[in-house]
């Protein structure tokens, strides 16, 4: 059984990051309605910001143990990410434990919008892997707190456009710290998976001039960017790819792409992709650093998903939401002047920057209104 008080601080690993102020939880839900099978957790990581914010996952775990685990891991990003978005969110997320391609059910996930409902506002939903707008829709019948609802319901719609963006906001920054110009004009740059993001970010790759590089294991997904991009080279597999003599590797498949093997063998200067997640264990972000590779840290870059659905809240704007996305070039940009100042892999300049912004704001609250 995971420790939920006490649960693993951020910084504790092997990269001698400061024990964060940020670690533990707030307040943890396990949530039951037995006639329809639902048996969700909802993990509150910290409101300092504001309101919790994150996605629920539908996901068929193997125990308990392994949703809490992740659920608590996971909310514990979105203060980070929610923070370094410069969104005014504390980091949630929520799991729902079983397959959705069986168990999803409109009584199901009604249930589920209840027990968020129940929480007044302390945590707001989204989607996230297993849940879809059209699901957030109907959570949305039992509560205002939910994001990530379709366009025909006031929602933000496809959360994949703005993250793609954003992390093409974060390569250019990255261009420009390693090359010296924030373009990726002539560059080699390989895709792991392109998939709802990784087809867009090719898209913004080729309209800036850049080579692609793609695989992925789904052959429709390949003959979709091959269908517009008949140039795009295809390779078989991650290990192919990172040997591909690349300029830029962007893992946009699935966590865990950069371990110690693939650090090993990596070409790229630059890493740079959407996937959460993706340094295999602590540690990697300093080997990547004493190879020389520039890391931007995964959820930095890829914040312009979360960024799309928090506008939602006030009304969605696209062109407001994008504005707020092309800041990650910017935020990136600080990580790695940051990084450099203090001496620490980016990874660790990104963690110092959230934790400040959530000790600096969150802070106000002690002035009594
Ligand atoms: N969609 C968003 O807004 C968003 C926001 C933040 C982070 N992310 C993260 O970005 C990543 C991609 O998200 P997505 O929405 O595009 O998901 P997706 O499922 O649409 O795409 C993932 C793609 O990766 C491919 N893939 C899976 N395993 C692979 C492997 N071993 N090698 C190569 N390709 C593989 C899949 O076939 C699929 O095409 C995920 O890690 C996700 O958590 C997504």
């Amino acid at each position: 059984m995971p420790n939920v008080f006490g649960s693993p601080h951020k910084g504790t690993g092997p990269t001698d990051q400061p024990v964060s102020r940020f670690g533990s939880h707030e307040q943890v839900v396990f949530c039951q309605d037995e006639a329809s099978g639902l048996r969700a957790i909802i993990a509150i990581h910290s409101t300092a910001l504001g309101p919790a914010l994150g996605g629920t996952r539908f996901y068929p775990y193997g125990s308990e143990d392994a949703a809490l685990t992740d659920v608590l891991n996971l909310s514990r990003g979105m203060a980070y990410k929610n923070a370094l978005a410069g969104l005014d969110h504390g980091g949630g997320k929520a799991v729902i434990i079983g397959d959705p391609a069986t168990v999803k059910t409109e009584a199901l996930l009604r249930a589920y919008g209840r027990f968020v409902q129940s929480l007044n506002g302390r945590y707001y939903t989204a989607c996230d892997v297993g849940t879809y707008s059209e699901d957030m829709d109907v959570v949305a019948r039992e509560s205002r707190f939910v994001t990530g609802r379709t366009r025909a319901h006031g929602g933000a719609g496809d959360s994949s456009i703005l993250t793609a963006f954003g992390v093409f906001q974060g390569m250019r920054a990255a261009a420009e710290a390693v090359w010296g110009a924030p373009t990726l004009r002539g560059r080699r740059v390989g895709v792991e998976g392109v998939g709802k993001v990784g087809h867009r970010l090719v898209e913004h790759l080729r309209e800036d001039g850049a080579d692609v590089v793609i695989c992925d294991v789904s052959e429709a997904a390949v003959e979709r960017v091959r269908a517009r991009h008949p140039d795009v080279e295809v390779v078989d597999g991650k290990d192919a790819l990172v040997r591909a003599n690349l300029d830029v590797y962007a893992p946009c498949a699935l966590g865990g792409s950069l371990d110690d093997d693939s650090v090993l063998t990596l070409t790229a200067r630059i890493v740079c992709g959407a996937a959460n997640n993706q340094l295999a264990h602590p540690g990697v972000e300093k080997q990547l650093a004493d190879r020389d590779v520039l890391y931007a840290p995964d959820y930095v870059v890829n914040s312009g998903g979360v960024i799309q659905v928090a506008d939602e809240i006030g009304g969605f704007d696209f062109e407001r939401a994008r504005a707020r996305a092309g800041e990650i070039f910017e935020t990136t940009r600080r990580i790695f002047a940051l990084a450099a100042e203090e001496g620490v892999p980016p990874a660790v300049a990104a963690d110092r920057l959230a934790e400040r912004r959530m000790s600096d704001i969150g802070r106000l609250r002690g002035i009594w209104l």
